[in-house]
């Protein structure tokens, strides 16, 4: 038996162990949400491409719990053809699977009048082709065992075209498109697909060059919070801050023809 498998608390009728995947373990959202599922009491596979940052994370949880309640698998979600075996790998070593979570994501503030392919790219590589990649692994297994939960970190960014950041806007498009997509396929397989939009979340994101002024931001642990009430609750669609869900449902109404006009 592989070592990681030795290490991790089996499930026992009394102590039941539900096991999840988070693509995305190390960085704001990602982390805030790996303690919180932690302290729900699941086991946690956490995928990211920096190994040490991995590493002390998932060094800090199992202390904290004294067993091995996470592990860390170095991986770049846009190394598509890696995903089918460490897809298996990790699921054999955990024992099973819950909960698929998909946070991974970059982010890159264009000039106004700048227009930037090869950035634009990386946003399209990462926010919605490596979670396309890991989901496609996903789905067949939860639709075969007729349970399991997925969730996508996607954004209001995905809701309008806007002037600010069409690469992002056209990968959180896709996205949110592709999680509605696979709850259409999945619901009747007994899968809950949840798609997240958490507003503005106070990250790392928000520091970067020409990166917009915060507005009705909230904390990261404010933003694990409601994603794990949405999983709680078997969400379909969850917006973190309600405030947002109101935002965007009238800017969704607002016409083409005005909102043009506006530099939202
Ligand atoms: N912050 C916001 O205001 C906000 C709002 C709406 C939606 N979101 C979404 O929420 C998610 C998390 O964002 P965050 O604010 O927590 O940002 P973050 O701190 O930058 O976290 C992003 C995570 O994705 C990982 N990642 C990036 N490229 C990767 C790759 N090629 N392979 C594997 N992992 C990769 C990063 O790893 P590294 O540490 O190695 O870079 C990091 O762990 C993103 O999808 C973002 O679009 C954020």
């Amino acid at each position: 038996m592989p070592e990681t498998q030795t290490m991790i608390p089996r499930a026992t009728p009394l102590t039941p162990r539900k096991k999840a995947i988070l693509v995305g373990a190390s960085g704001g959202i990602g982390t805030t949400l790996v303690y919180r599922l932690a302290r729900e009491g699941y086991v946690l596979a956490l995928v990211d491409r920096s190994e040490d940052k991995l590493k002390a994370l998932c060094d800090e949880i199992n202390q904290t719990y004294r067993e091995t309640r996470a592990v860390p698998y170095e991986h770049d979600v846009t190394v598509y053809d890696r995903i089918p075996d460490l897809f298996r790998k990790v699921v054999a070593d955990l024992g099973g699977l819950d909960l698929f979570v998909y946070v991974a994501g970059v982010i890159y503030f264009p000039a106004m009048d700048e227009f930037n392919f090869a950035e634009d790219y990386k946003m399209v590589e990462v926010n919605l082709l490596g979670a396309m990649a890991w989901m496609s692994q996903v789905a067949p297994v939860f639709q075969s065992m007729r349970g399991g939960q997925i969730v996508g970190v996607s954004s209001v960014a995905g809701d309008r075209g806007r002037v600010g950041n069409p690469g992002y806007n056209t990968s959180k498009a896709g996205f949110t498109c592709y999680l509605e997509a696979l709850r259409n396929r999945l619901t009747r397989h007994g899968v809950n697909v949840i798609t997240i939009k958490p507003g503005m979340v106070k990250t790392e994101m928000l520091n970067l060059p020409n990166a917009p002024k915060p507005t009705l931001a909230v904390t990261p642990e404010q933003a694990a919070e409601g994603i794990w009430k949405a999983i709680k609750k078997r969400k379909q669609v969850a917006y973190v801050s309600g405030l947002w869900r109101w935002v965007m449902l009238a800017l969704t109404h607002v016409p083409s023809v005005i909102f043009r006009r506006l530099s939202f």
